[in-house]
């Protein structure tokens, strides 16, 4: 293409709005060159998912909190052999045997490619990450996992053609945000390296989907509850560990004050809602980064949602600083109007619905195990 011609491309692109959310006018086939320079080669788009077969999906980081559920939904729906889970983790006996399953470090480039390649993968769903407590504590390993492997992740799925789901999160919001509730667009001014992180992992993707036609979709998920996979480390986790401890010993001691509202939500209306923009159309995401929200909370009407079930349950409060502060800054209540009005969102449990689905969890575990 004429050096003319190529600053004309440019030009448009650049004085498109800012938030006006238009479709890509200049798909990467016609610039010609992607992130990492590589040749757009014809070839790499044949091979791409149409709509009339099943995705073939590969799910980074996949043994964490979310992972595992997510690729039994998908694996339901697609075929088990038609979505793989990786992690640098050994899986379990459990989860190696119920489907494809494969070593990825999403910092090792190459590995990353040729396992999208061989398989020929059409969605990449992003879930490596270091969460919020996790990622302070090692602030340069967060930095290297959550913004240099999502560049991995980002010109693989742009140089391939893959559709790529980034999780984004209440972290990516911070104490000069909106709290309640706080909207898709406003100041995000987040002051964890998890919530840098995953801003700019929104506005890259973001960026590659206008620049080079990626087709990024991204939820911001709100603390996430479930009842069979433990949380990796995040500052909302003390409401999955009350239920194990109220379970067990009839006590829980929370690193959070009583009082600090937070959202949440049920794994099973996040999976949901994942596989939900994953398949809308892409006429009805005129965004790609959206909020999804179900219920908010404090520790102290959780714990009184839990007495409701077990009277005797006693909770004591042993505040942690660094996750007090984090919370602090975190939106205590999100507004996701637009993915309700856009693609259809609507969330199934709200806290008597959850508590109620934890509840019967853990009892029938507790009551297997001693059997
Ligand atoms: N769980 C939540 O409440 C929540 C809320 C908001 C957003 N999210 C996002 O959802 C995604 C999944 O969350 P989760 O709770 O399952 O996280 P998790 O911490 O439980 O799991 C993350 C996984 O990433 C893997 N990992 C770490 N370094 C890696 C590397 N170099 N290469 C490949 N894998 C690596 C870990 O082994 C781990 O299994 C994350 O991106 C997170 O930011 C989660």
């Amino acid at each position: 293409m004429p050096f003319w011609l190529l600053n004309q491309v440019f030009s448009q692109v650049l004085q498109r709005p800012a938030c006006g959310y238009p479709t890509p006018i200049v798909p990467v086939q016609f610039l010609g060159i992607s992130a990492r320079q590589v040749t757009s080669d014809a070839s790499f788009r044949s091979a791409s998912f149409s709509d009339t077969e099943h995705p073939r999906v590969l799910i980074t980081g996949g043994l964490g909190q979310l992972g595992v559920g997510l690729a039994k939904l998908l694996r339901k729906r697609f075929g088990k052999d038609n979505v793989i889970l990786s992690d640098i983790r050994k899986p379990s006996d459990h989860v190696f045997y119920s489907g494809p399953f494969i070593y990825s470090d999403i910092l090792d480039y190459k590995n990353l490619r040729e396992i999208v390649v061989n398989n020929r993968i059409t969605w990449l769903i992003h879930y490596s990450a270091l969460l919020s407590a996790v990622g302070e504590a090692n602030v340069s390993l967060a930095r290297a996992v959550n913004i240099t492997g999502l560049h991995n992740v980002l010109d693989i799925a742009t140089e391939h053609n893959l559709r790529l789901f980034v999780p984004s999160t209440i972290g990516a919001f911070g104490p000069s945000s909106p709290r309640n509730p706080a909207p898709d667009l406003c100041i995000q001014r987040p002051r964890t390296i998890y919530g840098v992180s995953k801003v700019h992992a929104e506005l890259i993707g973001e960026y590659y989907h206008y620049r080079y036609g990626l087709d990024f979709r991204c939820l911001r998920y709100p603390g996430i509850i479930s009842a069979d996979t433990q949380p990796g480390g995040g500052t909302t986790d003390y409401a999955v560990q009350i239920f194990h401890d109220a379970i067990k010993s009839g006590k829980f001691q929370c690193y959070l004050k009583p009082d600090t509202r937070l959202p949440m939500m049920y794994i099973d209306d996040c999976l949901r809602a994942t596989l939900e923009i994953m398949e809308a159309s892409s006429d009805s995401l005129p965004m790609r980064t959206y909020n999804i929200n179900a219920m908010s909370f404090t520790p102290e009407e959780l714990a009184q949602e839990v007495v409701k079930h077990l009277p005797e349950f006693q909770v004591t409060y042993n505040v942690d600083a660094v996750r007090q502060a984090i919370a602090d800054s975190w939106p205590m209540n999100f507004d996701d109007s637009n993915a309700r009005k856009d693609w259809g969102w609507k969330h199934y449990y709200d806290l008597p619905e959850l508590v109620t689905v934890m509840f019967s969890f853990h009892t029938s575990e507790s009551r297997a195990a001693h059997a």
